[in-house]
């Protein structure tokens, strides 16, 4: 936290927050003293995960969020203005993959689905909650990637933070993109917002053992949510237009775009 004083809260919204890296980060973001709003596409499944957090004192609010559906964004967004005024923090998390086949095999409806959430959802919400942002001391954005979204490490094979050996680089189309897609679009909000105080930066929180991927990953929750969390409380000369990757250091690695 900053010396600064800062009277309100700092207030927080995490897409796709009632279970995974969604969850452990909103967690660590109440944990350090903001009030969050933990998005959930299904009420119950929201609630549930509130009910939890709250529990432990925490200021966690189960805020109604599928991030493909505009008028309940336009909701959400309405609802944190009334109650908060002002927004810190967004965490673009809410992802979806589609099942695993080969890209020539792969129906465009697929690639489409996921482009629902993992881009145009993070536009939408991002769009709804900008003026809020602008309106914080210190707005930061952090959109959860992946590094299955480097073009530079598609193209060599190589993920550097170590996730999947060398050579090996799974190809999902609908995944991948989406999430090259979601790093252009980091850039250019990043790009967009420079003259302001808010930081846009992308993350892909290491291979972490959620329903995503079945469990296989080899991470817990709250060690994926360590880089986005840095990301949404960096202070204010930290970078804008980044793409971090969980590699066990202390600040992560530069991933290549
Ligand atoms: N796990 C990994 O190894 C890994 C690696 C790199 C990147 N990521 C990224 O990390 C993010 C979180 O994934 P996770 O691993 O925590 O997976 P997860 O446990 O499956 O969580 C995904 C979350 O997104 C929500 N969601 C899906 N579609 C949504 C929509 N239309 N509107 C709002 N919420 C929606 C899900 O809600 P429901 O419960 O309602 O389905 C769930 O809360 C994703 O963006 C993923 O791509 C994960």
């Amino acid at each position: 936290m900053s010396g600064t004083t800062h009277n309100p809260p700092r207030t927080a919204v995490v897409t796709g927050a009632n279970k995974g890296i969604g969850r452990a980060v909103t967690r660590a973001l109440a944990v350090l003293g903001h009030r969050v709003y933990l998005g959930a596409r299904d009420q119950d499944r929201g609630l549930a995960a509130e009910r939890e957090l709250r529990a432990e004192g925490l200021d966690v609010r189960c805020l109604h969020l599928d991030v493909t559906d505009e008028a309940v964004v336009e909701r959400a967004a309405k609802r944190v203005e009334e109650e908060s005024g002002h927004l810190d923090a967004l965490v673009n998390n809410a992802g979806v993959g589609g099942p695993v086949t080969l890209p020539s095999r792969t129906p465009p409806a697929e690639v489409r689905r996921t482009y629902e959430t993992n881009v145009f959802g993070v536009i939408a919400v991002t769009n709804a909650m900008l003026p809020m942002l602008r309106r914080a001391p210190a707005g930061r954005i952090v959109n959860v990637s992946s590094v299955l979204g480097s073009l530079t490490h598609a193209a060599a094979r190589q993920d550097p933070t170590g996730a999947f050996p060398a050579g090996v680089f799974p190809t999902l189309l609908d995944y991948n993109t989406s999430k090259a897609a979601l790093n252009a679009v980091t850039v250019t909000y990043a790009n967009e917002l420079r003259d302001t105080r808010i930081l846009v930066n992308a993350v892909s929180p290491g291979f972490v053992a959620t329903d995503i991927n079945g469990h296989q990953g080899v991470l817990t929750p709250a060690e994926g949510a360590r880089i986005p969390v840095l990301l949404a409380t960096l202070g204010e000369d930290g970078p804008t237009a980044t793409f971090v990757g969980e590699d066990s250091t202390p600040t992560g690695r530069q991933l290549s775009w």
